[in-house]
């Protein structure tokens, strides 16, 4: 398994310390993001140690391993203040608490579609973390044609003052929805070219190309017969 990291994930991040020549509101705020900031860091390190568990068990027991690789990431302060201001709420701590669900944020890039639910059991049992929310993108894809299974994990950290529960946003993806995905957002919001209604419709198709694929490689891994002929 590849491990993908968009930052270490570290107890203390340097680049948060509080600057002094700020409003005493503002000096809170920061005061508040390094406490939230060492946290959700610490939700981010027990969701994807399981993970790495899991895959370090399977590459030892089994001849499969339904992790491609994983990526994960702490959402950077200015995209948490662009979303408590796109949602009209306003930016406090608490909101932040209240309302942002992917502060921490793991994507997990399964093999095979069959995969995806596998690793939804094997996160998911009683034992292990609880699901504050789930979205199924896979069985009813976005407009966009995006498809990808969501659920907010319940994961316990244990602090100085006890346990705490924290959500950590799972994202299980195959390798072709997590291609789509990838170009998509590029094409949508990166590229320099305008993007049109007829861009859109076209990757919608696509989205359903790769859903045809995505059953067919899993029928051909489990010894199917194929659903359709060329
Ligand atoms: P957000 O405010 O965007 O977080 O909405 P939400 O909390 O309702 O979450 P949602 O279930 O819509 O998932 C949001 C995340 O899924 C985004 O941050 C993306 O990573 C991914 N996502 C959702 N829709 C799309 C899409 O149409 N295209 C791509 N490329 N990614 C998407
Ligand atoms: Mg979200």
């Amino acid at each position: 398994m590849l491990i993908e990291k968009h930052s270490s994930i570290r107890a203390h991040d340097p680049t948060l310390s509080v600057p002094h020549a700020v409003s005493p509101d503002r000096r809170e705020l920061a005061q508040g993001m390094v406490r939230v900031n060492h946290l959700y860091r610490s939700a981010l390190k027990m969701a994807v140690a399981q993970l790495e568990i899991l895959d370090e068990e399977f590459a030892s027991m089994y001849d499969h391993s339904p992790i491609h690789h994983i990526e994960y990431r702490i959402k950077t302060l200015d995209s948490i203040i662009d979303k408590l201001e796109r949602r009209g709420l306003a930016v406090t701590i608490d909101n932040i608490y209240a309302h942002i669900q992917d502060v921490a944020g793991v994507r997990v890039i399964c093999n095979y579609l069959d995969d995806i639910y596998y690793m939804r059991r094997l996160l998911t049992r009683t034992e292990s973390f609880g699901i504050k929310r789930e979205a199924d993108y896979i069985k009813e894809p976005k407009d966009t044609g995006y498809r990808s299974l969501h659920l907010i994990l319940d994961v316990p950290i244990v602090i100085s003052e006890g346990t705490l529960h924290l959500p950590v946003e799972v994202q299980l993806r195959t390798i072709a929805m997590d291609m789509w995905a990838s170009l998509e957002h590029e094409l949508r919001y990166k590229s320099d070219r305008a993007f049109s209604e007829s861009d859109a419709a076209r990757l919608r198709l696509c989205s359903e190309a790769i859903s045809e694929i995505d059953r067919e490689m899993q029928n051909i891994y489990l010894g199917e017969q194929p659903e359709y002929y060329a």
